[in-house]
């Protein structure tokens, strides 16, 4: 069953707050020979450009330590663009007036004499837009990040002066490893700019069926109201990753799933899900809603975190007949680690729309599939009619937002089977955004670069954001501290984590649901 016919154009909406404006500027990337670099930014970049959302006159200088020409650094971006784009193949005549705006200064982050060469570079030329408004994107270690923008601040790069030009610095996650180490990076970054020059960075928010979600709930009529204690029973939110560690195992003992993506990815999600709606769509606004959201959520005490978080680490097992090693044997991870690369818990919203309704978070690396997704369960019909009849077999409505892969939306209701016999049975509604809209997506990427260079940070995390995200987490830290793993909390590679995650619901009468796999054509076993 489709959700609706095909969208009819003339009722498209084109939002102002849509349309970016882009002054020109320079985009400055440290840590321009890394994966990030590689990966994610030059083929965002690269596709902006391709779509003429980059201004008309643009340049981006890469800063890395390690000697290379503008020459040999272009044809590593470019060789990363075959690897990496989402269209292939790179066309090579917007490639080549793409990188005709792209150089290279070489140089180590510590290193003043670094930022004097940046200095002279950004003063070359006599467009002084592209010398005065620059975007510094922070793609190194979080250990750089104050030197960083200390450094620029000193070669008069960065600064609290908005008369010429602006000047804004992308920080890329994590953002501290706790509560007062955040406090202290932005005490330290505000020292050089405002905090409306810094925009931190938090994928998932970039994420087209992320943002949906507003669209979602405060574009339609039907649902929001909805969205409530009277009417839903609980939320389930997963992020299901099959891959392992793998070479990140320095940076995994240090952050653990904790960190790495409850913090930031998963309490987003809840945010968005939970908020209530902003006065308008400006990035204070919605930011507001989200923090007073997350400063809703009743705080973990060592025993709520006892009864209410759960937490893993694989060991060996096979995925696929694959056989695949455990947390303890990847590269760089210590043998008796007992860094956490599963996390489930039930937390509470102490608030009026959400009072008594149990949200289930988890996330966990090594999972039988990547996917990820929300699942709001409605109440049960009162205990008659097909309800009495049926019991716990009459199946419970509910909406699921499937954010990747297969991107859409699912509702799940009851339905007559075809028949003499009266059979009552789960159907569903589908949305798809390939089949409604083809297999355009842009990257999370494209969108949060494009942002940042127009100035809009409703996407990027506020300081009081990371503040009320880490004071939560934290709380769930302390109690794990000096604790080491049990011997049930381990969950074998390719299984859905530990059987404690299950008790978690199960005491209240709900079930994990498994999101959809990678790829998979049907959505939901219906039944
Ligand atoms: C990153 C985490 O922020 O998000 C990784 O550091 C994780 O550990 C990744 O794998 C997941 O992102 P995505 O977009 O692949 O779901």
């Amino acid at each position: 069953m489709n959700w609706t016919d095909p969208l009819d154009e003339m009722l498209r909406c084109r939002l102002e707050t849509g349309r970016k404006t882009v002054t020109p500027c320079s985009l400055i990337i440290f840590g321009a020979s890394g994966d990030l670099t590689m990966r994610k930014l030059i083929p965002a970049l690269y596709h902006l450009f391709h779509d003429q959302q980059l201004p008309s006159r643009f340049r981006i200088v890469g800063v890395a330590r390690r000697e290379k020409t503008a020459e040999s650094f272009r044809a590593e971006l470019r060789a990363a663009l075959d690897r990496y784009s989402r269209t292939q193949p790179v066309d090579d005549a917007v490639w080549e007036r793409f990188a005709a705006n792209v150089s290279y200064c070489q140089g180590d982050l510590t290193d003043p004499a670094t930022y004097g060469r940046l200095q002279t570079r950004l003063a070359e030329g006599d467009d002084a837009a592209l010398r005065q408004n620059l975007l510094f994107y922070l793609a190194v270690s979080p250990s750089h990040f104050a030197g960083v923008a200390e450094q620029l601040h000193t070669a008069g790069l960065l600064g609290k002066n908005e008369e010429k030009g602006w000047q804004r610095l992308v920080v890329e996650k994590p953002y501290g490893h706790d509560l007062s180490s955040a406090q202290a990076l932005t005490r330290t970054l505000t020292q050089f700019a405002y905090e409306r020059q810094i925009f931190r960075i938090d994928h998932y928010l970039g994420k087209e069926t992320v943002q949906n979600l507003l669209m979602f709930r405060f574009a339609n009529a039907i649902f929001e109201r909805l969205w409530n204690r009277d009417v839903i029973e609980h939320v389930q939110i997963t992020v299901s990753e099959a891959a392992g560690v793998g070479s990140r195992g320095g940076y995994y003992e240090e952050a653990g799933t904790l960190r790495d993506m409850v913090q930031n990815h998963l309490l987003q999600l809840l945010a968005l899900v939970a908020m209530e709606p902003p006065v308008s769509l400006e990035a204070e606004a919605v930011r507001d809603q989200k923090v007073q959201l997350l400063k809703s959520i009743r705080p973990f005490t060592p025993e709520t975190v006892a009864r209410q978080v759960v937490r893993g680490q694989y060991t060996a097992g096979g995925g696929n007949g694959q056989p695949l090693p455990g947390y303890r044997q990847e590269p760089i991870v210590r043998p008796d680690s007992n860094v956490e690369t599963y996390v489930a818990l039930n937390l509470f919203i102490d608030n009026w729309r959400w009072a008594g309704v149990p949200f289930y978070l988890r996330t966990g690396k090594r999972l039988p599939r990547s996917a990820s997704e929300v699942r709001v369960t409605f109440r049960r019909t009162p205990d008659v009619l097909f309800a009495a009849q049926c019991g716990a077999d009459l199946d419970a409505n509910a909406l699921i937002l499937r954010l990747q892969p297969d991107e859409g939306i699912t509702l799940r209701f009851n339905g007559k089977v075809p028949g003499t016999n009266l059979i009552v049975s789960p159907v569903r509604m589908d949305f798809g955004y390939r089949a409604e809209f083809g297999a355009y997506t842009p990257e999370a990427y494209e969108r949060l670069l494009l942002d940042a260079l127009a100035g809009d940070a409703t996407l990027f995390i506020r300081q009081d954001e990371v503040e009320t995200a880490w004071r939560l987490v934290d709380a769930i830290r302390v109690a794990w501290d000096g604790q080491p793993l049990q011997a049930h909390e381990f969950y074998p590679a390719g299984s859905w984590g530990p059987a404690a995650a299950d008790a978690l619901l199960t005491r209240r009468g709900h079930h994990w649901k498994k999101p959809q796999a990678n790829g998979q054509a049907t959505h939901e076993t219906i039944g």
